[in-house]
């Protein structure tokens, strides 16, 4: 019964279960940020941490170019401040999807699903009305695409339009949205597409004020008394995230819907917050997000439903510092803007927590043999779209001399590589730079690395990945897919250039 946009979307070569049956974790990009990373070095770090899934919250041009032939599969949004022209007409949506989808899905951006608007009945329910036909305008026009089996339509809603959600076999949708959830579900049935929802434990947990123990909010075990018993189905909750997966599908099955999937479209906790939110810590993120990684990777489905797969997005990829409101706001993240983690995820299935990088310190330099034209043009590029501050190596500067292009690039690549916290493939540069143990730091000249400031940053080794960590895999065999080469994504900007 699961839908078929999840076919091929493989998380390891080697799987063995159909991948239709597989569950996958992705993330969402937010983008308030002050120093947001630009959408190559968000490609990147999605790659470096084998995320395959996200979620836009717009169709931004620029981050559509930068994931094409990633195989990264992307959610785009529609915002909500376009529901209207795009519901009350059939050219204004048409046109929507021949601008914001059409063009990147010939450039090889996969996109995979479009919500149609965000959380509408709850924040914009003036919009209720245009809601469904909006959809089903998006949906002809990509219908008429021929792409209605590759892209489904959907649109996200806060689980707060469930009411009663415990026990969950009494759950239903708030009346008031009754006739609205009837004809986006029967949408949904009919096209073949999932529901979309955003599951925040954190928020059921906070305004509990105490009813719900944080070990059932952060999937932690529980003793088999403490565990939630439905008295109805007698089904047994171990933890809040399965209950609103749960109630969901109870609440459909009240309005007689009971074969459309659920896709959580949000997830995850806060690392930190203000005096009043005590419960925002990093060890709450840490334990919530790695809990959360396993049990959906598990394919444990839920009570209700075990075994079908609840993939599920985390929020958020990034910490939104620019994001108003109390502190948690703004910490939601599992990076900083440098791609740094702000915590490391313990996703071992023995419990054991991976430790900060143990394995001595690498480099990244100019390969001795490298063509000296390739050499310059990936110093200018490091020193300019790639953003490395290569002010040290001007004339009087500590890294001037030896003053040759590859001392110069070597240094470059270097500080790139670190900011991308030693990313696979980002010390590749077109196959002109290798990574060393050898500190290449000289008199006055230290390599960023070297100071032991990169070790922070380092989280490859599927402490991360949101791919199965466990054994999935023959020995460590190599990544899904090439390591990347920034090279190949400038190169997919300049052509996507052409079909702007
Ligand atoms: C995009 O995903 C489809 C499956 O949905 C797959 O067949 C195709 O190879 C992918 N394309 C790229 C460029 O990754
Ligand atoms: C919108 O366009 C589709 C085809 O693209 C068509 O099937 C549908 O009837 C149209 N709806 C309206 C209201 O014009
Ligand atoms: C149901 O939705 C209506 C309309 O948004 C809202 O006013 C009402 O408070 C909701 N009911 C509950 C119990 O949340
Ligand atoms: C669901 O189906 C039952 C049994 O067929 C019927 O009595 C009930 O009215 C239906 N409910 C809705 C909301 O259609
Ligand atoms: C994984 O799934 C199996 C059943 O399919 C279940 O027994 C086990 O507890 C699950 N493990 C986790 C960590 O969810
Ligand atoms: C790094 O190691 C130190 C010392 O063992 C430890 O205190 C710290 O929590 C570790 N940091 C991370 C992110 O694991
Ligand atoms: C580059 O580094 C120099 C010192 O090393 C510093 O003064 C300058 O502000 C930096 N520039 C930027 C844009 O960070
Ligand atoms: C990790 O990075 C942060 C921010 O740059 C820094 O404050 C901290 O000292 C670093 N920790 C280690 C162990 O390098
Ligand atoms: C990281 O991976 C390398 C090579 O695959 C391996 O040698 C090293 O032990 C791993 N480190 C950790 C912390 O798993
Ligand atoms: C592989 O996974 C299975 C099922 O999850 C588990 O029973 C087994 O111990 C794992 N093997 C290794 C080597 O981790």
């Amino acid at each position: 019964m699961v839908v078929n946009i999840f076919t091929l979307l493989l998380l390891l070569p080697l799987a063995v279960v159909s991948a239709d049956q597989d569950a996958f974790v992705g993330v969402n990009i937010g983008t308030a940020l002050s120093d947001m990373p630009n959408p190559t070095q968000v490609a990147i770090l999605l790659k470096s941490q084998q995320i395959r899934h996200v979620r836009l919250y717009d169709s931004d041009p620029a981050m559509l170019f930068a994931l094409s032939g990633t195989g990264i599969q992307v959610v785009v949004t529609i915002p909500n401040q376009q529901l209207l022209a795009v519901g009350q007409s059939n050219a204004t949506a048409a046109n929507w999807v021949s601008k914001n989808i059409l063009p990147y899905i010939s450039g090889g951006t996969n996109i995979s699903a479009v919500s149609v608007g965000s959380e509408v009945l709850t924040t914009v329910p003036n919009a209720a009305a245009v809601l469904v036909p909006a959809m089903r305008n998006i949906h002809s026009a990509v219908a008429a695409a021929g792409l209605d089996s590759r892209i489904k339509v959907s649109t996200v809603h806060s689980s707060a339009v469930i009411l009663d959600s415990f026990p969950p076999s009494q759950a239903f949708f708030n009346r008031t949205w009754e006739p609205v959830m009837t004809q986006v579900l029967e949408f949904l049935r009919s096209t073949g597409s999932y529901l979309m929802l955003n599951v925040y434990p954190y928020y059921d947990y906070v305004r509990s004020n105490g009813a719900i123990p944080l070990d059932y909010a952060l999937f932690r075990p529980l003793p088999p008394e403490k565990e939630a018993v439905d008295a109805n189905t007698l089904l047994r909750y171990s933890n809040v995230f399965d209950a609103v997966v749960d109630a969901a599908y109870f609440a459909m099955l009240y309005l007689n819907y009971t074969n459309i999937p659920v896709v959580v479209t949000e997830s995850g906790w806060p690392s930190k917050g203000d005096a009043s939110e005590p419960d925002a810590t990093l060890d709450n993120a840490n334990a919530y997000n790695s809990n959360l990684i396993r049990h959906v990777l598990n394919n444990t489905g839920t009570p209700k439903h075990p075994g079908v797969a609840i993939s599920t997005y985390i929020y958020e990829l990034y910490n939104e510092d620019l994001r108003s409101g109390v502190e948690s706001e703004k910490n939601w993240g599992l990076f900083d803007g440098n791609g740094r983690p702000v915590y490391v995820l313990n996703l071992i299935d023995s419990g054991a927590v991976l430790t900060n990088d143990t394995g001595g310190e690498k480099y990244c330099v100019a390969k001795a043999d490298a063509d000296k034209k390739m050499l310059q043009a990936a110093l200018d590029w490091a020193c300019g779209p790639g953003k490395v501050n290569c002010s040290v190596m001007l004339q009087g500067e500590a890294c001037y001399q030896p003053d040759t292009v590859a001392a110069h690039a070597t240094y470059a690549f270097d500080a790139y590589y670190h900011r991308m916290a030693m990313a696979d493939g980002t010390c590749d540069f077109n196959g002109v730079a290798t990574v060393t143990t050898t500190d290449p730091s000289r008199d006055g000249c230290t390599f960023p690395g070297s100071d032991g400031s990169g070790s922070n940053g380092t989280i490859i080794n599927g402490t991360t990945s949101l791919a199965p960590s466990s054994n999935s895999t023959t020995s460590g065999s190599s990544l899904p897919f090439d390591s990347i080469s920034f090279v190949k994504l400038v190169g997919v900007l300049l052509s996507s250039v052409a079909f702007l």
